[in-house]
């Protein structure tokens, strides 16, 4: 059923302290629970009602009395007591059976180890309890069990106390001197190791910090606490914030649904985000690690420290993290274009993953009003477009505006349970603004389309610029009010100089070169006077609000704006518009069964942008890269009214293949001159550098000829980190080199210990353009692959289903029935993993009937399937009808 916004109402009972004890057994573990509670009188509701699932309820005390039958009711999920005194103290005990979770959440076994995950809802699967995130306790854990099995045992806040209880067991005692909601809670038993450092904050205070990895992995925790120490210092000092804590802990598993989890103080993440060496880890994996040690830290404040009212609010903290951790990553590069280049990959996130679930059947607004299950809600749209709503403000209040609102907001709610409302409240009142109309981009879903149309006047030296937006109906909202839009702008001279901005009936102190122009009506004319030139005009620089620019340029103008942009973003916007363009207009070729000829291509402006672009030393070899890869199928894809993801495929091949032929010596030149000889360092340079150098590599590959395979063969065979293998390997799997299969299983051999690593492996073969249906089927019988661990799961499916298109969507269907298969079979084991498959066909509608059709019978077959999870039911039932 579906829970509604509207329908909060605070809890009928505030609970002050939970004291918990847990006998830890793989098979049953005894959970003994005291919690003090008190009634809050802003509740109409007389009863107490706790949620639990999968538990087994083995004692129920209320101020020291066993209750009776009729003092309570155990219904389905709850336990509802009635009318208990103003002041209650429970005790409850209950089992579980962690080594059978193979959902993980709530108490699980991975590797022989206990962990938790407890966030949203998964508390109520270790014991009874208000499982609500507004109700804030203060927590005391003692955990006992084998001590040889379980040598660590670790929770949240401080060890107070530990020792021996004989038998072979012992035990620790945590205390968390900070209340925190349920979902925030953790614990972690079992073998593990840890690196560990002190650390000395600005103020003096020497804190601990630790990173615990199985044995054997001591090698792969340095990247992660510097990471951490990195994170710590720039919170202090970008924001002001000082971590709370004497210790802070990172913990490794390697069974995990999502990236990472901020539990606080004992911050618990997935392998992929913890451990790194050069001989494992690619470019992409340190920097991944990087943001999300410091997206878990900043939680800390945004998320711990103030939380979150109810789960509709959930941008309220991971939107504004997600802002912090990009900002973090971006700060430590600490160069403009450096800067440039995060902004860019982040924007390519959103373009990529969050466009097409907003103008899907599962859009929803930043601050949903509805969900079936909220895990569904862990969404781009509310981690990236989040961002995107909470950069706005930055963007319209400035750095130090911003800043005064982040005071502001601390100083008004620590220790709170808050909306989004109050997070824009904040903001406003911090700046004397009036930010009413911007509530609009948390309540209305979809992306706005945002039109320009521009007009010179050479007599009256004066350009108008008419900016109209609109945004599309989406599910439950057919009808949009204006947004409140900042549109950074600038005008470039015929030079490609910027030309000093001045708006008609303004008053300002000095002409800037770019300008922040707020859009409020559904359209409006922005008048610049003193322009002595007809310009060319740059909006939307950096990006600066989520829309969709609608602009007409013509071919050259984009050429010029790729070549002259002071605008990082809009340079690299302006070579994927001119990249866009030709890719759309040769997929209409496709379709009407033209054929593709190297000549149509060669004279052709976007040969010589591109030309251009990789030759220019003074560019960031990072930059070029992102300038250089063409757009994605999946991007490419949403500009088609009806998207043919083979005639899609067919063309960013020849595009590419293209490029490849006619930039030959260009490439080449690009491949020896960013060569990372010597010891390898992870930073934006060098990492830059390797990944111009493996686009260039990628690119002369197309070529499918032995020099080519010979160039790939031979970096395979002498690279010193994995950026630079597992490059070589994709361009190996990717073309007929006779060294292809060879190089393949070397590498399965040389990392089968390394799980890390064979999920690389199957990746790669996994979107490989080669591997089809069967192939993966294929795979999946390989003893190394198993859907009971997510990373593996996504590792092979996942990137089959959505990272090679035209495979999945054979036009057999079987690609389909595949999907609908390993949805049902994942639905079984892990319903949050099985969920996140089930969106795969979100966008079945966009396509050609005869395709449609053949998703529409998947759909239906998952839809049909027994004992579907909510999770599931709410994705399928939503694509279906929507
Ligand atoms: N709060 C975590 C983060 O943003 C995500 C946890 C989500 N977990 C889940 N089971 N839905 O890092
Ligand atoms: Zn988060």
């Amino acid at each position: 059923q579906t829970i509604y916004r509207k329908d909060y109402t605070p809890p009928s009972y505030w609970v002050d302290t939970v004291e918990m004890g847990f006998d830890l057994d793989p098979e049953a573990t005894h959970v003994a629970t005291r919690m003090t509670l008190r009634r809050n009188p802003d509740s109409p509701n007389r009863n107490l009602v706790l949620v639990g699932e999968s538990l087994r309820l083995e004692q129920l005390r209320m101020n020291g009395k066993d209750l009776s039958k009729r003092q309570y009711a155990l219904g389905r999920g709850t336990l509802e007591i009635f009318n208990p005194p103003d002041n209650v103290t429970l005790e409850i005990e209950t089992v579980t059976h962690p080594a059978m979770n193979t959902s993980l959440m709530g108490l699980y076994v991975s590797n022989g180890n206990f962990f938790t995950q407890c966030e949203a809802e998964g508390f109520r699967k270790i014991t009874y309890f208000p499982d609500r995130p507004d109700v804030m306790a203060k927590y005391t854990v003692m955990l006992r069990a084998d001590k040889e099995k379980y040598p660590v045992l670790l929770s949240n806040g401080n060890l107070i106390e530990q020792g021996d209880i004989g038998d072979g067991r012992h035990y620790a005692v945590w205390e968390d001197p900070f209340k925190k909601p349920s979902y925030l809670f953790a614990l972690v038993a079992g073998k593990l190791v840890c690196q560990e450092e002190t650390y000395t904050l600005k103020s003096g205070r020497e804190v601990l910090l630790q990173v615990w990895v199985e044995d054997g992995n001591l090698d792969k925790t340095q990247h992660a606490m510097d990471s951490l120490k990195n994170s710590i210092r720039w919170d202090e000092e970008r924001f002001g914030l000082e971590l709370d804590l004497d210790r802070f802990m990172i913990v490794a598993v390697s069974d995990f649904n999502m990236g990472a989890m901020e539990n606080k103080g004992l911050n618990i993440f997935n392998t992929k985000f913890v451990l790194a060496n050069p001989r494992i880890a690619t470019d992409t994996d340190y920097a991944g690690i990087e943001s999300v040690v410091g997206h878990e830290y900043f939680h800390n404040w945004t998320g711990n420290r103030v939380t979150c009212r109810d789960w509709f609010q959930l941008s309220l903290k991971e939107g504004l993290t997600v802002f912090r951790d990009q900002e973090f990553s971006a700060d430590l590069i600490g160069t403009d274009s450096g800067r440039a280049v995060k902004r860019i990959e982040d924007v390519r996130v959103l373009r990529q993953a969050q466009f097409p679930e907003d103008a899907g059947p599962m859009a929803h607004p930043v601050r949903p009003d509805s969900y079936v299950e909220i895990n569904n809600f862990y969404t781009v749209t509310i981690y990236e477009k989040g961002a995107e709503v909470v950069r706005m403000y930055q963007t319209l209040l400035g750095r130090d505006g911003f800043r005064k609102g982040m005071d502001l907001y601390f100083e008004r709610h620590d220790g709170q349970a808050v909306e989004c409302d109050d997070f824009r409240a904040a903001m406003a009142d911090a700046n004397g603004r009036d930010l009413k109309q911007f509530e609009l981009w948390y309540s209305q879903a979809g992306t706005p389309r945002l039109k320009v149309d521009t007009e010179y006047d050479a007599d009256a030296q004066t350009y108008a610029v008419t900016l109209t937006q609109s945004c599309p109906p989406t599910p439950g909202q057919a009808e949009k009010q204006p947004f409140h839009i900042p549109v950074a702008i600038g005008l470039l001279d015929a030079r490609g100089k910027d030309m000093p901005l001045r708006l008609e009936g303004e008053q300002q102190d000095e002409a800037p070169a770019t300008m922040v122009l707020e859009l409020t009506e559904a359209t409006q004319t922005f008048r610049f006077k003193q322009v002595t030139e007809r310009p060319v005009p740059s909006v939307l620089r950096g990006f600066s609000a989520p829309v969709v620019l609608d602009i007409a340029y013509t071919d050259d103008e984009l050429a010029f704006l790729m070549a002259n942009d002071s605008d990082a973003f809009n340079r690299w916007e302006a070579g994927q518009r001119l990249a866009m363009r030709r890719m759309l207009a040769l997929t209409g070729a496709v379709q009407n069964n033209q054929a593709l000829s190297d000549a149509e291509l060669e004279e052709g402006t976007l040969n010589d942008a591109f030309r251009a672009a990789l030759n220019d030393e003074a560019l960031d070899p990072a930059f070029r890269e992102l300038a250089l890869t063409l757009p994605s199928e999946t991007v490419v894809a949403e500009q088609m009214d009806v998207i043919d993801p083979h005639a899609i495929h067919a063309v960013r091949r020849f595009l590419r293949r293209s490029l490849a032929s006619s930039l030959r010596g260009d490439w080449m030149v690009a491949y020896q001159a960013n060569r990372t000889p010597g010891t390898y360092s992870p930073d934006a340079i060098a990492a830059g550098k390797r990944a111009l150098k493996n686009l260039a590599l990628s690119y002369i590959v197309e070529n499918d000829d032995a020099d080519a395979h010979h160039l790939a063969q031979t970096q395979y065979d002498n690279a010193n980190n994995m950026t630079d293998r597992i490059a070589a390997l994709t361009a190996l799997a990717n073309s007929s080199a006779p060294g292809r299969a060879d190089a393949l299983n070397s590498f399965y051999e040389e990392f089968e210990q390394e799980a890390l690593v064979v999920d690389k492996w199957f990746a790669l073969q996994a979107m490989s353009r080669t591997t089809d249906v069967a192939a993966v089927r294929a795979l999946m019988k390989h003893p190394a692959f198993t859907l009971k661990n997510p990373n593996r799961a996504r590792s092979l499916i996942f990137s089959f289903c959505n990272g090679n298109p035209s495979q999945f969507h054979a036009v057999d269907g079987s690609g389909y029935q595949f999907w609908a298969e390993q949805v049902i079979a994942l639905n079984a084991i892990n319903p949050q993993v099985a969920a996140r498959l089930a969106r795969t066909l979100d966008r079945w509608r966009k396509y050609a009937p005869a395709l449609q059709e053949k998703m529409h019978a998947a759909l239906k077959k998952v839809a049909a399937t027994k004992e579907l999870s909510k999770d599931v039911l709410e994705v399928i039932t939503k694509s279906i009808s929507n």
